[in-house]
């Protein structure tokens, strides 16, 4: 697996679910199929209906503005947008096939707004693109007697079918990726549905990377992928290979008023730290509303994000994961000469540290204030005359806290000590 340097630097980007469905407050594609079990708060309703409320839709090609500004603010170093997602509505005028913006509104690009937007605060550029599509006559598309959705099960293309749907699938990709300059990350989707051999994945590869030497693919592209892509939950150990966890600020992917169940503040921000510590990125989605406008809710958090990663951001990219679990109760990471203690809740006395070279750290720092905080040691007795680093334990004096969460630097006197 290739990982890009800005990949491995960048910890936390955006993701943005945006299509017509947002107009009326639904899940991105699933509702057409009759919904999914994994959201819970998705509809469902017949094709016909799904499809028509692409209808008149004129979205704003303002809005990326308003989101990738909102992300550099937040302290993200990348964005993903659904240029299609599964119900194959393309958000840039394709050539190949009227199923889009094209249609709808016509001079309207939102891949080109996005592009210029991200070009603009500096941020690396994303296209989710989903591999299935559920209205391509060729593919073929999603019809109401083919309910429910099974895993599993699909309907299948004739050969002709296959062939001409190679065509647009290339062509659209083609599109993407020649069209608007250099693109980072192509966040493929939906492959579970075809094999390898039916997406055929060599050659389909192969056409990126000659259009686009740098990308980064994601690992949806059964048999392809330059890093993994767990979702919604971050691993429970470093997976040993370049990874990236995407993630909902509440239960939905699309934009849905009903659905409250934010998860807060701190949960999100403590999972960026966890993330941080296991060497991961994480891609935090938000939905914004037909409009194009982020909700209060969602723009709430990223300002939260962005006030920590204004102070704290240093300890979170270009960092390596730090200390093993036993060492720290909570995440860590490391940068040069320093390791970061990720305190994820308030201390009731001081703060340990253990089996690290004590006599080697120069100073302990709250990353946030550069405040100076004391700190003991301790060694173990049969080590305190025969080990010159005196790796042993130490206890930080914390005085106050960050309400969300705190980052202690251990200053080490060489890289090779911390
Ligand atoms: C799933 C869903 C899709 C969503 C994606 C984001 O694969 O099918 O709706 O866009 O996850 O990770």
């Amino acid at each position: 697996m290739a990982v890009q340097d800005w990949f491995d630097e960048a910890r936390f980007g955006l993701f943005v679910h945006w299509g017509h469905y947002a107009r009326s407050g639904w899940e991105a594609s699933w509702p057409m199929v009759g919904g999914s079990v994994v959201l819970p708060e998705g509809q469902s309703m017949n094709v016909e209906i799904y499809h028509a409320n692409a209808r008149g839709w004129v979205p704003d090609m303002g809005a990326p503005e308003r989101w990738v500004a909102a992300a550099a603010a937040a302290g993200m170093r990348y964005a993903v947008l659904t240029t299609r997602h599964h119900d194959g509505y393309s958000l840039w005028p394709s050539k190949f096939g009227e199923h889009g913006v094209s249609a709808t509104a016509p001079g309207v690009d939102i891949v080109r707004a996005f592009v210029d937007a991200c070009r603009k605060h500096g941020l690396k550029i994303g296209f989710y693109y989903s591999l299935s599509d559920w209205f391509h006559p060729d593919y073929p598309a999603y019809t109401d007697d083919m309910r429910p959705y099974i895993l599993g099960k699909y309907a299948a293309a004739t050969d002709a079918q296959w062939a001409a749907y190679q065509v647009y699938l290339r062509g659209q990709l083609t599109e993407l990726l020649t069209e608007y300059g250099k693109i980072d990350l192509l966040w493929f989707d939906g492959g579970w549905e075809r094999t390898a051999e039916q997406w055929d994945t060599p050659g389909l590869e192969t056409m990126i990377r000659g259009l686009q030497p740098d990308i980064m693919i994601n690992d949806r592209l059964p048999h392809c992928g330059d890093y993994i892509t767990p979702e919604q939950f971050v691993p429970a150990e470093p997976p040993g290979c370049p990874w990236e966890t995407c993630m909902t600020m509440n239960h939905s992917w699309g934009w849905n008023p009903a659905d409250t169940h934010y998860k807060p503040v701190n949960s999100l921000i403590h999972t960026l730290c966890e993330v941080t510590g296991r060497g991961g990125n994480l891609l935090l989605n938000i939905s914004p509303d037909g409009d194009g406008n982020i909700s209060a809710p969602q723009l709430e958090r990223l300002q939260a994000f962005g006030r920590w990663m204004a102070e704290n951001g240093d300890s979170v990219r270009g960092t390596k994961p730090g200390l093993k679990p036993w060492q720290f109760y909570g995440p860590t990471s490391r940068r040069g000469k320093d390791v970061f203690c990720y305190l994820l809740m308030q201390p009731v006395a001081p703060v340990s540290v253990r089996g690290v070279k004590v006599r080697h750290v120069k100073r302990v720092v709250v990353q946030a204030t550069g405040e100076e905080l004391t700190f003991e040691t301790r060694i173990p007795v049969l080590n305190e005359m025969l080990d010159i680093d005196g790796e042993g334990e130490l206890l930080i004096n914390v005085n106050s806290c960050d309400p969300v969460a705190t980052v202690l630097r251990l200053e080490f006197d060489t890289e090779e000590n911390a």
